[in-house]
């Protein structure tokens, strides 16, 4: 077992640069397995989630060759196989893309259900309808998705989606890429990452439009050949750096981002009191005076991202006055207010409704990563902390952050890793 070591109370001054979004690439990674013919994909994010993807793709036939640090050429021609080991499967939240790309291209797979992240109910019930309606008959049942075309082709279907799932408009997306016909999904999501993954299709030869809209078209195609994409930057990447900035002071240049993806964020920033100054792709963020209160409720893009609600309460924790924060994707998303409790923040929840009071300053402790942005909240909460604090359970933060501990100490945090005997584990997580 490892933890992370800070020493906070520093501002932080330079620049990162932004990687490859996470959840662009674990759509596009999956998406690579429809295409026949070799694809090159760069700013590929070297994280967790990528690593497990990639070794369930070669174990399924994919030959992958790295190129570089983030590129990568994966030839996904001859695929053997269209079930997924139980082990492998459950890790990762996106490994149910999988059962688009098999489906759509095979007339069938059989995928482990999702692990990944406790937020609540993580139902996919709406990608079960979506592939149900292009023709596919799916069971669920002894920890598996089964999913089967019974003439061994999908047809396109009008969909509509009762809730904006992410999940479930790229997995019908990937399914009725090669189907026979026309599909429309109406009440689709809107993210970046849903557009990241089209743009990929359709450079690889689908028919898709509309992606970005709420009604999004998807023409079948025979086949899919190869070519070369490159991944957006990581939004939610981006956006933790910016509240790094925002909870520590100082100035940091966060570079290669679309400032467009970005605006959510910085305009929350902004009200409470941080300069953000948009310079090509590249926002300079910078704090000196003191944070002010806010109100945010998270909600599909292009509302605030659920996927930053921790890291802004670590920033609102230390802000002048009372904060409202309302989660508005997620049944469960505060499990992180008790550790951020025991850095002194003063915090109240109510069901979906946190209560914030601004306190004039954290001081260290140690906390427990109970998931991935909750775990980067933890360290934004201990670099802002006076003195010492540390992050355990961070296999859940690097599923998604590249290289943190090096950007970060590249800004000027104070932060290491260090390993931990298995006793202390078992000491920090019985107290209490
Ligand atoms: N939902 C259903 N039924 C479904 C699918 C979703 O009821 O079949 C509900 C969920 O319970 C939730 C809401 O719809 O209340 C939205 O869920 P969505 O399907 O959009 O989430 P997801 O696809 O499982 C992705 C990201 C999450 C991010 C959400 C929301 C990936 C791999 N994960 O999850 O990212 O929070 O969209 O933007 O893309 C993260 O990166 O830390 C993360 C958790």
């Amino acid at each position: 077992m490892r933890k992370y070591v800070i020493h906070g109370g520093r501002p932080l001054y330079g620049r990162v640069d932004i990687s490859g979004a996470k959840n662009a690439a674990v759509g596009i990674l999956p998406a690579a397995l429809m295409v026949e013919g070799a694809c090159r994909i760069e700013n590929i994010p070297a994280i967790s989630d990528v690593d497990l993807l990639l070794n369930i793709m070669q174990d399924l036939g994919a030959h992958v060759r790295t190129v570089n640090r983030t590129t990568m050429d994966i030839d996904c021609t001859h695929i053997l196989n269209q079930q997924i080991p139980y082990e492998q499967g459950r890790k990762i939240r996106a490994s149910y893309y999988l059962i688009g790309a098999l489906l759509g291209r095979y007339g069938w797979a059989e995928v482990p259900l999702p692990g990944g992240c406790d937020l609540g109910g993580r139902p996919i019930d709406l990608h079960e309808k979506g592939l149900t309606a292009l023709g596919a008959q799916v069971e669920v049942h002894s920890g598996y998705v089964y999913a089967r075309a019974p003439e061994g082709k999908l047809h396109g279907a009008h969909i509509y989606l009762d809730i904006a799932s992410v999940g479930a408009t790229i997995n019908i997306m990937l399914a009725a890429t090669l189907a026979q016909g026309m599909t429309v999904i109406e009440n689709a999501a809107k993210e970046p990452h849903i557009v990241d993954v089209a743009n990929f299709l359709n450079s690889m030869g689908a028919d898709i439009t509309g992606a970005g809209t709420d009604v999004i078209k998807i023409r079948g195609v025979k086949r899919l050949r190869g070519g070369e994409y490159s991944i957006i930057p990581d939004q939610i990447e981006a956006g933790t750096y910016m509240a790094c900035v925002a909870a520590c002071g100082g100035e940091v240049r966060i570079c290669n981002v679309i400032p467009k993806h970005m605006e959510c964020i910085t305009a929350k920033l902004q009200e409470m009191g941080v300069e953000v100054e948009e310079d090509g792709d590249t926002l300079i963020v910078r704090r000196n005076g003191p944070l002010q209160r806010t109100n945010i409720k998270t909600m599909p893009y292009p509302g605030f991202p659920t996927d930053m609600q921790p890291q802004i309460a670590a920033v609102l924790s230390t802000a002048k006055g009372t904060s409202v924060l309302t989660e508005g994707v997620w049944g469960n998303r505060y499990r992180y207010v008790e550790e951020f409790r025991r850095l002194g923040a003063s915090i109240q929840v109510e069901g979906k409704i946190a209560v914030i009071e601004g306190v004039e300053k954290l001081i260290g402790a140690p906390m427990e990563a109970c998931d991935l942005r909750a775990g980067a909240a933890m360290v934004i909460a201990g670099l802002a902390a006076e003195g010492t604090s540390e992050v355990s359970n961070i296999k859940h933060i690097e599923r998604g952050y590249e290289n943190l501990i090096g950007k970060l100490n590249g800004i000027g945090a104070d932060i290491c890793t260090v390993e931990v005997p298995d006793e202390e584990t078992t000491s920090v997580r019985n107290v209490g």
